[in-house]
C-alpha cells in the first residue's frame, strides 16, 4: 500500500538530506508507528508520503502507482495527512468551510458534500462545532476536527503527526479508541510509546533520516541500550 524504494531528500535550498536511502513496505491495513527523536525525519518522511515533500532520489509507491508529477494529483487523493498542529489544517472561518472545503475542490456538488461532512462529524460526535471558528475551539477540540477533515476526503491511508501531543489523558483515550475503530492503514509519528503498544503492530525508527530498524514495538523498545543510541 505504501512503498518507498531508496528514498533520499532535502528540503528546498538545504543540502542536509533529511531522508537518507529509506527503503521499507506496509501492507494494506497495518497500523505502523514511526519513532525517532526530534528531529529524526518523522514529519519529513509523511510530507514525502503525500507528495508536499519533493523527494531528491528514490520512488514512493502508493497502491502501486509512484508518485511523479504526472500521477500526484490522483495519488495524493488516497493519502490523508492529519498534521501535528490543527493551525496548520484549519484556516477557514468556521469548521463547516473547513470540512467541507477540499471536497467542493474536488469539485463534489454542496448537496453530496455536505452529506459527507454531516456523516463524517457525526461518527467523531462533533457535530455541535459545526459553525464555530477554529480560532476558539480547545486544542483537543481543534484535533477532531482536523481529523474530520481528513477523513471527510475518504482516503485509503491516514498518516498522523503526533495525534496525542497536548491532549488530556481522556482525549487521548478518545483519540486512541477512534483510531482503533478506524479500519484504514495508519502511518503514526509519535513519542508516545504506550500509544504505539496499544495501536501498533509494527514500528519503523528513523534516526538521522536513515531507518535503522523495522519491527515488533515490545521487542524493539524492550532493547533500552540500543534505543538510547536512536536518543529514544
Ligand atoms: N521546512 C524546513 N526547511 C528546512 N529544514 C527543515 C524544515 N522542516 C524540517 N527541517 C529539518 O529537517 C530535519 C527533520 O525534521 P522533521 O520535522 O522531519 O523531524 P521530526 O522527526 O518530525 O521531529 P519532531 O519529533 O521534532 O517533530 C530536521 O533537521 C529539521 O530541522
Ligand atoms: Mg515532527
Amino acid at each position: 500500500m505504501v512503498q518507498l524504494v531508496h528514498v533520499s531528500t532535502a528540503y528546498p535550498r538545504q543540502t542536509d538530506l533529511v531522508l537518507r536511502d529509506v527503503s521499507f513496505h506496509i501492507a494494506k491495513g497495518e497500523n505502523v508507528a514511526l519513532i525517532g527523536a526530534n528531529g529524526a525525519g518523522k514529519t519529513s518522511l509523511l510530507l514525502a508520503v503525500t507528495g508536499i515533500l519533493p523527494i531528491c532520489r528514490g520512488s514512493i509507491f502508493i497502491d502501486r502507482v509512484e508518485l511523479s508529477k504526472h500521477t500526484a494529483r490522483a495519488v495524493q487523493r488516497k493519502t490523508g495527512l492529519v498534521f501535528q498542529n490543527p493551525d496548520d489544517q484549519l484556516f477557514m472561518p468556521r469548521i463547516y468551510d473547513d470540512v467541507l472545503f477540499g471536497l467542493r475542490n474536488r469539485g463534489m456538488s454542496q448537496e453530496e458534500a455536505e452529506s459527507r461532512m454531516w456523516k463524517t462529524l457525526n461518527r467523531l460526535g462533533i457535530e455541535h462545532l459545526v459553525d464555530r471558528s477554529p480560532s476558539r475551539l480547545s486544542g483537543g477540540e481543534k484535533r477532531l476536527c482536523a481529523l474530520a477533515a481528513t477523513l471527510v476526503m475518504e482516503p485509503d491511508i491516514l498518516l498522523f503527526d503526533e495525534p496525542t501531543v497536548f491532549l488530556d489523558p481522556r482525549a487521548r483515550r478518545t483519540t486512541l479508541s477512534l483510531m482503533q475503530t478506524l479500519s484504514h492503514t495508519k502511518v503514526v509519528a509519535t513519542h508516545d510509546l504506550d500509544f504505539v503498544h496499544a495501536l501498533c503492530s509494527r514500528a519503523l525508527i528513523l534516526c538521522h533520516g536513515a531507518l535503522v530498524a523495522d519491527g515488533d514495538p515490545a521487542v524493539l523498545f524492550a532493547d533500552s541500550a540500543t534505543m538510547a543510541e536512536w536518543g529514544l
